[in-house]
């Protein structure tokens, strides 16, 4: 669980335009978001995305910082934003990945997740050498920032909503943040911060279970750990988000395929590659109600050139929909857990994410699995704990934090605040 340095919720009154930017798994999404000051207004977004080249997710750093401010100075020029050295353009960075901070302009990774394998970033300071490459091209840039999506998702929810209780992801990646008392912080024994100042947490509980002795593991999630880039990391996290759920669902029919049990004599070349199917492919099969499954049969003929059978339909169909369930109710998991130790008992989790905003069951189940977890009564009508839309958290979100961070910095409140 890693401090953030975002202290406390927002008011709903933070000011100003901030640019921002997402480092995300497939798009870079760069804006310039201008907060209206009040809760019945609206934000103005003005955005760009540009498409993440594959090839600088397995690259170097120097590549992948080089990107960022490629993208960051085009944008920055066609919108003309104008900003000095002494009257910077300020940034919010969205970095949804595990970062020790020790302010909240700084972030060491501790290890890339969702596929990334980007050399010379792990253990450095990602928000350092982002500020190095911006400088190096003289841009009037300054960020003041670093922050995850769930922090993210949180903050721009409750600038609304101030029923917020929690911000999560349940996307390519899964995780959660929370806000908590500085003085039930561990980590921050020795801050001088009054105990009872409220700061956020991003729990990272992806990497939950790690030493593997709590999650009943198959044999498919053992095979999903052993061939990633970072085998061992993020055990939870390959059980239940949006990027392995259909590598689960494949390397089982694969498994079944060479069992001689479904797939007879028929060529399961494309079945056999790795993440062949996403999780939009179990999404579909799921939602499918034509007669007879007949679009899940086209989407194996198009995308796997197999012809499949009847009783095949209804083996996919029903495995789907165990994948999915679980992941459903181990996001519910991460939720439950936080409201058992806070003793919440009713509030607003703001999820953002593929899977949140697109499986067509996900809500249901993950709702069903709570009151489960929560004991909730059967008959008590709407769920206390419910899962709303995050407002756009990677943007809004880190425009707000840099909102809050730059009011305290003028207010000479620098607590977690290292260069500005
Ligand atoms: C990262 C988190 C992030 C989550 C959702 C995980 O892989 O470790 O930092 O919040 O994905 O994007």
């Amino acid at each position: 669980m890693n401090v953030t340095w975002v202290l406390g919720y927002p008011t709903g009154h933070e000011q100003g335009s901030f640019l921002t930017v997402d480092l995300g798994g497939t798009n870079l999404r760069v804006c310039y978001i201008t907060l209206p000051g009040s809760r019945d207004k609206e934000f103005e977004v003005d955005q760009q995305k540009y498409k993440l080249p594959n090839e600088i997710k397995s690259g170097t750093a120097e590549q992948l910082w080089d990107f960022l401010s490629d993208c960051l100075q085009k944008f920055v020029e066609e919108k003309g934003l104008k900003g000095t050295k002494k009257e910077p353009i300020y940034l919010g960075f969205t970095f949804s990945y595990p970062a020790l901070q020790e302010y909240i302009d700084h972030g060491i990774l501790q290890t890339w997740t969702k596929g990334f394998d980007i050399k010379g970033v792990e253990g450095e300071n990602a928000a350092g050498q982002l500020q190095e490459a911006l400088d190096k091209r003289q841009l009037p840039i300054k960020m003041i920032a670093l922050i995850n999506d769930t922090t993210g998702a949180m903050i721009a929810s409750a600038y609304k909503d101030p029923k917020t209780i929690m911000g999560v992801i349940f996307g390519t990646g899964c995780n959660g943040a929370y806000m908590e008392q500085c003085g039930k912080i561990t980590k921050l024994k020795d801050s001088g911060l009054p105990s009872d100042t409220l700061m956020a947490i991003n729990c990272e509980y992806g990497a939950f279970d790690n030493a593997r002795r709590v999650l009943p593991l198959t044999p498919y999630d053992e095979a999903v750990d052993r061939d990633s880039p970072r085998p061992g990391e993020q055990a939870w996290e390959k059980m239940s988000a949006g990027l392995y759920l259909g590598e689960i669902f494949r390397l089982v029919l694969v498994d079944l395929a060479e069992k001689g049990l479904v797939f007879k004599d028929q060529d399961t070349t494309k079945l056999r590659e790795a993440y062949a199917l996403d999780t939009g492919a179990l999404s579909a099969i799921e939602d499918d109600e034509s007669p007879k499954l007949s679009e899940t049969r086209t989407l194996f003929k198009d995308v796997l050139s197999l012809d499949i059978t009847e009783p095949e339909l209804e083996l996919c169909r029903r495995l789907a929909e165990l994948i999915a369930v679980r992941g459903a109710r181990l996001c519910a998991c991460g939720v439950a857990a936080i409201c058992s130790r806070n003793q919440i008992s009713s509030g607003h989790v703001a999820a953002d994410g593929s899977v949140a905003n697109k499986h067509p069951k996900f809500k249901r189940r993950w709702g069903k699995a709570l009151g489960e977890l929560l004991d909730w009564p059967k008959d008590q009508g709407e769920d206390p704990v419910v899962l709303t839309s995050a407002e756009d958290g990677s943007g809004i979100g880190a425009a707000v934090i840099a909102a809050m961070t730059l009011e305290r910095a003028e207010k000479g409140q620098r607590a977690g605040i290292r260069s500005f």
